[in-house]
């Protein structure tokens, strides 16, 4: 896995929304995919604004998202519908509905959703891009520790350290339980995966996402076996290295 180490966290999103960038002109009917989650949000509004100059234009491309809380939606103050939306989808000029296909926490048929967007990642034959944050126990999206490696869309009962994490994102008690999440094979398939973390509460996770081989008990990983893995850090969250 690359690693590319910034001085600083504003650093780190400004190189990952240009080269981001750099993906979509290359491709500019891309399948996108980004995290919820504290982490991407600085390269998210880089890239917000860069659409608003015109330095890019993200019409043509398609989203899918990462993960979600079971039982939340966009109304929800940290579900990862409305982290998404408001920090990015509502922002950017050029794109509608059509083109997002974003996981429901409030589905009834949470198997009927699994194959919703099964569906939409085949449609579109594979993920070009994926923007992961790391979860303090090594989780990528809702891809807990332990989780089976051979999954597409899947819902997961969320780890006891996510569930105590979880409280951060929300303005009350929500006692989330289980977790609806893109597979490890969808990561592991995925043309390009960019790993994210900064700060000094990721350092541990990122010494062990390193310096571990590849197991299902630290997610994080199993993105060396990805296509094109590269670990976007500040030198906060390098300072175990
Ligand atoms: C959360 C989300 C993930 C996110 C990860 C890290 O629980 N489900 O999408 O990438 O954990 O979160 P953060 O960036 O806030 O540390």
């Amino acid at each position: 896995m690359n690693i590319k180490k910034f001085l600083t966290t504003e650093l780190m999103a400004e190189a990952a929304g240009k080269h981001i960038i750099e993906i979509v002109k290359k491709k500019p009917d891309s399948l996108l995919c980004f995290a919820g989650g504290d982490t991407p949000l600085m390269t998210l509004n880089y890239l917000a604004e860069a659409a608003k100059q015109g330095e890019v234009d993200f019409g043509k491309c398609s989203f899918v998202s990462l993960d979600e809380w079971v039982g939340l939606g966009k109304e929800t103050n940290g579900s990862c519908k409305q982290t998404l939306f408001d920090h990015f989808f509502d922002r950017i000029p050029n794109i509608d509905d059509s083109q997002i296909c974003f996981f429901d926490g409030l589905a009834i048929d949470m198997d009927a959703e699994c194959k919703r967007v099964d569906h939409f990642v085949a449609k579109h034959e594979g993920i070009d891009f994926m923007l992961l944050g790391i979860g303090m126990n090594g989780h990528i999206g809702f891809n807990e520790p332990g989780v089976r490696v051979d999954t597409y869309c899947h819902v997961i009962d969320l780890d006891p350290v996510t569930k105590k994490v979880s409280v951060k994102y929300f303005d009350e008690e929500m006692n989330v339980t289980r977790g609806i999440s893109l597979g490890i094979q969808h990561i592991t398939e995925a043309a390009e995966v960019m790993l994210m973390a900064n700060g000094e509460k990721k350092a541990d996770i990122v010494e062990l996402t390193i310096n571990t081989e590849p197991t299902a008990d630290i997610p994080s990983t199993l993105v060396k076996n990805s296509k094109h893995a590269v670990l976007y850090i500040d030198d906060a969250a390098a300072s175990k290295l």
